[in-house]
């Protein structure tokens, strides 16, 4: 099948991104239309999800889309023995477009391969989550003004982070300074800084978070991913070991914004919520005009 699915996120180029932006600042200004009206689209979570798959749902619903689909794996025929292949053959012949979450990294490629509707990749195992990228670069381009020339900081676990790996990927088209913060066992994969280091990119790792507070634009930080990990116990060592404090903040810039593509669990202290620097609670409601976006670019429908 050759259908346009949205898998990775470096399937898009930059143009795509801009195109998604100015769609999602529209959808922002007038997120109910009917430009889904007789469209049905499948929501398939092999994993949990809140925010992704309640967004995409209401994105859809504003639009005037029906939504069908399952948030929970223990109620479908997967449980009976039914492959990936099999599920998204049927479900394809039942909607216009799926949006899938899997806990296999290169699922979401699989399904783009077999099915002769678009997927949308919501999340595969460690390995991307485009749709959280393009969200939270709405989010930046609404507080920054610009996704050009930004100091970014990623903290937390950068190994199974797949929203890192997604938001590197696309921010390296803007010239971005990243630096990256986590413990030796959750360091980013070397493919990534590889990568950076093969377009000229400028990045640096570092085990304090303290040293590059004050000079970011933007603080992006993550949960410790503790699916992902097969030994418990190196979980319980590196879970607390990153927690954004709102005396940590003094010194940093007065239009630094703080990102988390949630859910939080100890990373962010509660008292920083209060903080104008706080901007994970709009970046997730931010979602839905960016999924707005998205489906209509991969439906080619015009607003
Ligand atoms: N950010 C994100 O993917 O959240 P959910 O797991 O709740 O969908």
């Amino acid at each position: 099948m050759t259908t346009k699915s949205l898998v990775s996120i470096s399937d898009y180029k930059v143009d795509d991104y801009n195109r998604i932006l100015q769609l999602a600042s529209e959808f922002e200004a007038n997120s109910y239309q009917n430009l889904l009206h007789g469209r049905v689209i499948a929501t398939l979570f092999f994993e949990p999800s809140t925010r992704t798959r309640l967004s995409f749902e209401s994105a859809i619903n504003r639009l005037r889309g029906r939504v069908i689909g399952f948030a929970d794996i223990g109620t479908t025929s997967s449980t009976k023995g039914e492959s990936l292949h099999d599920s998204i053959r049927m479900v394809a012949s039942y909607c216009d477009l799926i949006v899938m979450r899997h806990p296999l990294e290169g699922a979401a490629k699989y399904a783009s391969e077999i099915s002769p509707v678009p997927i949308i990749n919501a999340g595969d195992g460690a390995n991307q989550h485009p749709t959280q990228t393009l969200l939270d670069m709405y989010s930046i381009l609404k507080t920054q003004g610009t996704l050009h020339n930004l100091k970014i900081t990623l903290i937390g676990d950068l190994k199974y982070g797949r929203t890192v790996h997604s938001l590197i990927m696309a921010m390296m088209n803007y010239n971005p300074t990243f630096y990256f913060v986590s413990p030796p066992e959750l360091k980013l994969p070397n493919e990534y800084k590889q990568t950076l280091a093969k377009h000229n990119i400028a990045y640096s790792e570092h085990a304090d978070m303290q040293e590059v507070l004050d000079i970011s634009d933007i603080v992006y930080m993550t949960r410790v991913q503790k699916e992902r990990f097969s030994d418990p116990m190196e979980y319980e060592k590196t879970k607390n070991l990153y927690v954004l404090k709102n005396d940590m903040l003094t010194h940093t810039k007065e239009n630094m914004k703080i990102l988390h593509p949630l859910p939080r669990v100890n990373e962010i202290s509660m008292c920083v919520d209060a903080s104008p620097k706080a901007y994970y609670f709009e970046q997730a409601k931010n979602g839905v005009y960016a999924r707005q976006a998205i489906i209509c670019h991969l439906l080619g429908i015009n607003i």
